[in-house]
């Protein structure tokens, strides 16, 4: 991965900020290298009367403004809001629509979201067009008058669908609509999407940039000041904020997100190429491979893949794809991803159960479906877990 094999370079110092940026803000009490852990919920208001102050911690949060700061650099943005969950900042962004406008939606995409537009959405008066947004040409066909937003993932959860990020902010632009993009399946260190135009960029916090299954926490960024004032007043107002202790987990897990980055990377290739080559697989997608219909436009916007591969297996129905997902030894069948354990879960039943049947269809959501995230164990077993099950089925 990287640079001398067609990706984007890894960006400099990312490593480095990851570890260091932390000691701010600067304290006057002690030296200590560790964003402290604030907890108060009430501010002492220095003069009655006096010039305008933070009033409570729901405002404004020490320990929530070094991790953002910190993620707003990693994320090469102006600005980072962090919400309560993926799905909090994934609505705080909805929430900058007002009553009667209309948004673009990728049509494979996490099932929350999807869930979000189409049974919360359209109560505030916002209707959403799913569409593909990897035809370029076709989104202007689509574009209303009241149009203000297109999102999508890259890739895309769960069939690893791969957006030209460049292209769609071109389209955006010219329309005058903004662009988010959900880039929990890469996290920062392997793709920056800001820096490809993109306007909003959100992720799921609880996934690869926390990766210890034990935070839920989502994160917005942007350098747009309009966009980030609006934000931060929804962050305020609606008041999904994560936690300080759970803010200083995240600080402390980012400090080791580019050596885990690799471990999900090079075991995601090892595991998507061994079951490419089992005759029991139909099909494995994972943008790393040269098998991947946009591997090359992946290359162009990304410095790597993560540990999320969508596997097909050959001409099974939903009874042998329990067989396969139950006879899995070290792969815990759960939802979720970018955690040290590798996960096994069926779209179809799980993450994307509340789909409508014409969306799973276009997107590939079968019952031979499995998405798999390979953790932080060693190769060779996942590797022999996988062949030991599949000689059950
Ligand atoms: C791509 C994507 N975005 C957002 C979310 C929601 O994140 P959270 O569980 O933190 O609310 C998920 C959850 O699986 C996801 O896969």
């Amino acid at each position: 991965m990287g640079e001398k094999h067609g990706y984007l370079p890894f960006p400099k110092s990312f490593k480095t900020i990851c570890i260091h940026h932390t000691k701010e803000p600067k304290r006057e009490t002690c030296k200590e290298t560790m964003a402290p852990i604030v907890t108060s919920n009430i501010c002492r208001l220095e003069s009655a009367g006096g010039p305008s102050q933070v009033i409570k911690g729901r405002l404004l949060n020490p320990t929530r403004s070094v991790l953002e700061n910190l993620i707003a650099k990693l994320c090469k943005t102006k600005y980072a809001l962090t919400y309560a969950s993926g799905i909090g900042a994934i609505a705080a962004v909805f929430s900058l629509l007002k009553s009667g406008d209309h948004l673009l939606c990728n049509d494979d995409i996490y099932g929350g979201t999807s869930k979000t537009l189409i049974q919360v959405c359209p109560n505030f008066g916002i209707c959403t067009s799913f569409i593909d947004l990897t035809d370029l040409k076709s989104i202007p066909e689509y574009i209303r008058p009241n149009t203000k937003l297109i999102w999508t993932e890259n890739p895309t959860n769960p069939t690893l669908e791969v957006m030209d990020l460049c292209g769609l902010s071109k389209v955006a632009h010219e329309h005058k609509l903004m662009l988010a993009v959900d880039n929990t399946f890469l996290s920062p260190y392997l793709q920056r999407p800001a820096e490809l135009g993109v306007d909003l960029v959100v992720n799921s916090v609880t996934k690869y940039m926390n990766g210890h299954s034990d935070v839920i926490m989502g994160v917005v960024c942007t350098s747009r000041d309009n966009l980030y004032e609006r934000l931060k007043f929804i962050q305020q107002h609606f008041g999904h904020i994560p936690a300080p202790f759970d803010c200083y987990q995240v600080i402390r897990s980012l400090k080791t997100l580019p050596i885990r980055m690799m471990r999900h990377m090079s075991s995601g290739i090892k595991l998507a190429q061994y079951l490419e080559n089992h005759p029991k697989i139909e099909k494995v997608l994972n943008p790393a491979l040269p098998s991947h219909p946009q591997h090359d436009l992946f290359k162009s916007q990304a410095c790597g893949h993560s540990g999320m591969l969508a596997v097909y297996l050959k001409g099974t129905d939903l009874d042998t794809t329990h067989k396969l997902i139950d006879s899995l030894k070290l792969f815990v069948h759960a939802v979720s991803l970018g955690g040290y354990e590798s996960l096994v879960q069926m779209p179809t039943l799980l993450s994307h159960r509340d789909t409508p049947d014409k969306l799973k269809k276009i997107s590939g959501i079968t019952d031979n479906l499995i998405r798999v995230t390979t953790g932080l164990e060693n190769i060779d077993d996942l590797i022999a877990d996988w062949e030991q099950a599949l000689d059950k089925i």
